[in-house]
């Protein structure tokens, strides 16, 4: 694609990027399935370190686990009156099994140039080595010591922690991306971080070791939720040239 076709590209995404809102209040209309599979489809383009995509889409369906999730959103309205949940899970252990999904793919694609699969098992074996050897628990109190003294060491992905954080990290792109494709979907959203991890973990029955960075509320927004006024800081706060 040359450099016309992408900036033809840029009035759409404005406009999907404005029209994205936190929405607090929702109608009961329901999504499609295939809207909501579209929006997964479209997440998992979302960049991801090493390309391990450490995290899952849980979509709350039946009725009692969706209110029991809503109720472990501290109550929010954005929550109990959401036509669909979605509970973003990360993990380390995705991470892994990642890799080694794509290593078998890179194996069994024959005609990927040697060049090619040499560059991904050598990027997928680095990450290996960081999750497997990284994962230590010995190596959570170093980092801690680590980000005392230098702070800027605090989001290594070293240590059951330290990797818990790279996890979630690397989800919120494809969380963001979920709510930027409902938003050229016509779909509201709203992120969340209001809840209880742990009410959620259980009811989802989340294996040992996940984290929840989010829960996304989604809907068609109702006509009495209240749009808040939109406020950004100045380009110049935003922006440090050096
Ligand atoms: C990580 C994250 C957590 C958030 N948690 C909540 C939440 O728990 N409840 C809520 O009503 N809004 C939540 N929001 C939405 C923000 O309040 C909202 O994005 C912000 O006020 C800007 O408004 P806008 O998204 O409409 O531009 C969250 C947003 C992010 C990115």
């Amino acid at each position: 694609m040359n450099t016309t076709a992408h900036s033809d590209l840029w009035p759409a995404f404005q406009q999907a990027n404005r029209s994205r809102r936190a929405i607090r209040e929702f109608q009961a209309t329901r999504i499609s399935s295939e809207d909501i599979y579209d929006l997964v489809g479209e997440a998992a383009f979302a960049p991801s370190s090493g390309n391990l995509q450490p995290y899952e889409f849980h979509w709350v369906r039946t009725p009692s686990a969706k209110e029991a999730v809503a109720r472990a959103c501290n109550g929010q309205r954005a929550a109990s009156t959401a036509a669909e949940l979605l509970v973003v899970v990360a993990s380390p252990a995705l991470g892994k099994k990642t890799a080694l999904t794509q290593l078998a793919y890179i194996d069994s694609y024959s005609s990927m140039e040697p060049k090619s699969k040499e560059y991904h098992r050598k990027q997928i074996g680095k990450f290996q080595k960081i999750l497997g050897i990284g994962g230590s628990l010995l190596l959570s109190p170093a980092l801690f010591i680590a980000a005392m003294i230098r702070p800027t060491l605090s989001l290594l992905p070293i240590g059951p922690i330290g990797s818990r954080h790279w996890a979630a990290r690397n989800a919120m792109f494809a969380a963001q991306t979920l709510m930027l494709g409902a938003a050229a979907k016509g779909i509201d959203s709203c992120p969340m971080e209001g809840f209880s991890a742990t009410k959620v973990a259980a009811i989802l029955n989340l294996p040992r070791g996940s984290v929840v960075p989010l829960v996304i509320a989604l809907g068609y927004r109702a006509d009495t939720a209240r749009i808040e006024k939109r406020w950004r800081r100045s380009m110049m706060d935003v922006v440090v040239p050096h």
